[in-house]
Formats: C-alpha cells, structure tokens, sequence
C-alpha cells in the first residue's frame, strides 16, 4: 500500500507544477478539427453509420452490450453471427434463452446476455419493435444504464446525448487540462461536453472521440504528433498525460474465505448453474460455500460440502480478486463414486468444465485441481 501511495504523491506533485492557460473550451477548438479527423481517419465498424446516415439502434443496442465486456476486435465477429441468427430485434426477442446463452460464450457475464433478451422483449412487445428515443424510457429497459442509453440516443438517433466511456473520460480530461481524480472528474466533463461539441453530427462526435482515444490518445504516452487536437490540447506534449484521467485513490479490498468442491469422474466434474442474480450470476461453477456475501465470510461456516463424497484438501489455495473483495479459497476434491450423487436436486450436472466457458476464480479452481490428479 505504502508504494501505491508514495506513487500517487508523486503524480499529484508533478501534476500540480504544470502551469495551464485557460483551456479552449469551444466546439470550433474541439470538435470542428476532431469532426475533420474522424472523416478521414473513423474505423469502419459494422454497427457504426457515418454522417448523413445512423446506425439502427437495435446495431448500437446490441453492440454496446456486448462491447461492455470487451474490446472491439473481439466484438465484430460474434456481432455478425448474432446478427446473421437474429437481424432484427424481434427475432432476438423470440429466441431460446439457451441459444442466446450459447452464442453468448467467451463475452462473459450471462445476466448480461439475458438482459440483452430481456431488453429486445420489452422493446419488441411495447414499443411494436421500434426503440424509444428518451432517455427515461431507455433507462427502464434491462441492462441499459446512462452510458447505454446516451450511446443509443447519439448513434442512433442523432440525439445532444453525453456519452462518456473510458476513451471519451481520457481524451476530454487531458484536452481541458482537468486533473480532477475520478469518479468526480465526470461531473466535470459533464459540464463541458456540450461546449465541446457540435451542434449536429452528434452521432459522429462521440464516435470520433472513442477513436481518436482508441488509436491516439491511447492510455499511457498519447501520440500527440499525430493528434489533430495537439495545438490547444492543454497536455500535449507532456509527459504527464500518462498521468490523466487521474484514478481514485485504491482502497483496500475486504478479504472473504469460501470452500470450493470439485468432484471428478475422468475428464468431467460437478458443476451447477449458479442463481442468475449474484456473483458470477448465471455461470457454471463449481459448488461453494461461504463466500457469498460479506457476513459469510465474516464466519466462514463449518465444514458441509454439498454432498457426501471422499473429499480432500489439496494443498494449493485459491486467490482471485473480484471488483469488490478478494477471495481466499480452500479446495477440497473427491473421485466421484458411484454412489454419490445419487439424489441430486441441487442440479448438480457432470460436464467437461473447459466446454463451459469457465470463469475466471473457476478457470483458476480447475487448474489446481488438474495439477494434483
Ligand atoms: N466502444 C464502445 N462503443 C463504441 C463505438 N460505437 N465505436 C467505437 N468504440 C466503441
């Protein structure tokens, strides 16, 4: 902790030296030469329209939920195999839950995917498969949140919507000199990003910051020479860019103990769908306990494996960080006998855990299992 913190001393120092003029807080400095850039330079993505035109919004829905996970080389291919399955939203409203899901592997947490079902549903039945336009109505739709919603509104439908992700956080902090740690840097940016922009090519203005941020304000050392932003960028040519947007202070995470059981026959294991809400919500996992909320793992329950099998410690334990704690796991493992198992009502299924798509903490169980065996 004593290194991260004498790190951010650091940066805080060396931000604090930079003597900034005022910064060019007008579309004409931003936009207009941005606008200017994307038209040569803008990738051609296959959800993405360029101006006069617009993205369908059931392209920018489907593609935002998908790109929440990951980047944009991983994305296009399962986009077109979504779209060649279901082009338009009421198909992806009328599909099997099980071959979303399916299709759905390797783009990680499913509630998302089942969100994604949840959405075009509710759009497809009450909006007779036309998405709204408010950002209130968009808001009540399943897993659409404020930068999904403003995404839809500026892509789709050409709407002064303010979309803000990681890229457009970046290229926006360093161009007004704003040294604002996050989360609290947003409001900041919230407040200049309609001077910053154009008063049309709404849907092209986001995009072109997403690009710019992608391919030359890129985290790290920007490529300022090649920036059509660099004449009044504040932080041009400075080697404290690296430092910007600048991330809240790491707070410790909480620590949780569980029990992990991983029960074999050859080249297969117990596994369980796990609830849909929660951790890792919807996924095969391996059966646990006592790390499933914060007063478990405060006293982690005695010993009572999910069923009765010859179970063993393994000596390797288990650590994962998640988002919000870090996680310590024991490991116990059993060859499942024939008589185990017998009544199974906790939906316990015997499968190849690799043909699962596991996840990561599970990815992690099943390595150190296989490493003993
Ligand atoms: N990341 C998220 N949405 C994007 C988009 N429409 N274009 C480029 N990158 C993105």
């Amino acid at each position: 902790m004593a290194k991260q913190t004498d790190t951010q001393e650091m940066i805080k120092e060396a931000l604090s030296q930079l003597d900034f003029g005022p910064a060019a807080l007008s579309s004409q400095a931003f936009a207009a030469p941005l606008l200017a850039w994307y038209d040569e330079h803008g990738r051609t993505l296959p959800w993405r329209k360029k101006w006069p035109e617009l993205a369908d919004p059931y392209d920018v829905f489907l593609s935002e939920l998908m790109l929440q996970q990951t980047v944009v080389a991983t994305v296009i291919p399962y986009f077109q195999r979504f779209k060649e399955l279901w082009p338009s939203i009421d198909d992806l409203a009328s599909c099997g839950e099980e071959a979303l899901l399916k299709e759905w592997a390797g783009l990680g947490y499913y509630a998302r995917a089942r969100n994604l079902r949840k959405a075009a549903l509710a759009v497809s039945v009450d909006y007779e498969g036309n998405f709204p336009q408010d950002e209130t109505s968009l808001l009540a739709l399943p897993g659409i949140g404020p930068y999904t919603a403003a995404a839809i509104q500026a892509f789709a439908f050409d709407r002064p919507a303010i979309v803000l992700d990681g890229n457009v956080e970046r290229v926006m902090a360093r161009f007004a000199g704003l040294i604002t740690p996050l989360p609290d840097l947003k409001a900041q940016l919230r407040a200049i990003y309609p001077q910053l922009a154009p008063d049309h090519r709404h849907s092209d203005f986001a995009q072109a910051i997403m690009d710019l941020g992608a391919r030359i304000c890129i985290s790290g050392k920007p490529r300022c020479d090649l920036c059509p932003l660099a004449q009044t960028c504040l932080f041009a040519h400075h080697k404290e860019a690296a430092y910007v947007p600048v991330k809240a202070k790491k707070q410790p995470k909480p620590k949780r103990q569980g029990m992990i059981f991983v029960a074999t026959k050859g080249d297969y294991a117990v596994m369980v769908r796990r609830p849909e809400k929660g951790l890792l919500g919807g996924m095969m996992g391996f059966p646990t306990i006592g790390w499933g909320s914060a007063k478990e793992a405060a006293s982690p329950s005695a010993f009572e494996a999910p069923f009765a099998a010859n179970w063993q410690e393994i000596d390797t334990k288990v650590r994962h960080i998640f988002t919000h704690f870090e996680l310590n796991l024991t490991v116990y493992h059993a060859n499942l006998g024939a008589d185990d198992l017998t009544d199974n009502e906790a939906g316990f299924q015997l499968v190849e855990p690799e043909e699962v798509g596991l996840a990561s903490v599970f990815a992690k169980v099943w390595q150190a299992v296989t490493s003993i065996r």
